[in-house]
């Protein structure tokens, strides 16, 4: 498999790539370009985490830059940021603490959509790192729902899926445009 990293874009539901399952990768040359692209990605769109399935890839890898400053979700006491961005490779959840909360949440690929999701606060992480590393890690407030946001993409999932139906009511008319813009090609 060749991917061009430059030439990997940002995708809109309902774009197709966006609902596959992700497969287990490799840690290569040819990742870690991908990687360093997803991060671009993400900053150039202002965002705080980007799966591959949002630039189109069925790969289990996503990017996350949850900035220390700004109000968040309750956290516990587990980390709520991190200040460079992080690469996550076949990530898994490994525990859960806490009731789920709702929050609200937003995606890349849905624009001008926000929306309520339930997620426990705080959750604990096994992936590898862009060296190749297994490590574990354990977070709460925006960036242990970012993580949890970014795994859920790598499996098909949306927050369209998950949020509440208070949101769902609230999103109706959003999603429906969005889906109808796709259909035409944007
Ligand atoms: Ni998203």
């Amino acid at each position: 498999m060749t991917v061009d990293p430059a030439s990997l874009k940002l995708q809109i539901h309902p774009a197709a790539c966006l609902r596959e399952k992700c497969k287990p990768v490799e840690v290569d040359d040819e990742l870690r370009a991908i990687a360093a692209r997803m991060i671009e990605v993400m900053r150039s769109a202002e965002g705080i985490g980007l799966a591959a399935p949002q630039v189109g890839l069925g790969m289990r890898i996503f990017v996350c830059h949850v900035p220390p400053e700004g109000e968040g979700p309750p956290a516990d006491d587990a980390p709520i940021a991190c200040a460079e961005p992080e690469v996550f490779i076949n990530p898994e959840i490994l525990a859960y603490e806490g009731p789920p909360e709702p929050y609200e949440e937003g995606c890349l690929s849905l624009p001008g959509i926000l929306g309520e999701v339930r997620r426990p606060p705080v959750v604990r992480v096994r992936a590898l790192g862009l060296d190749g590393t297994e490590f574990e890690r354990r977070a709460g407030g925006l960036l242990g729902r970012c993580w949890q946001h970014e795994i859920d993409h790598l499996d098909g999932v949306m927050i369209i899926d998950k949020m509440t139906q208070m949101s769902r009511l609230k999103n109706r008319t959003a999603l429906k445009q969005l889906e109808r813009r796709g259909r035409r090609g944007r």
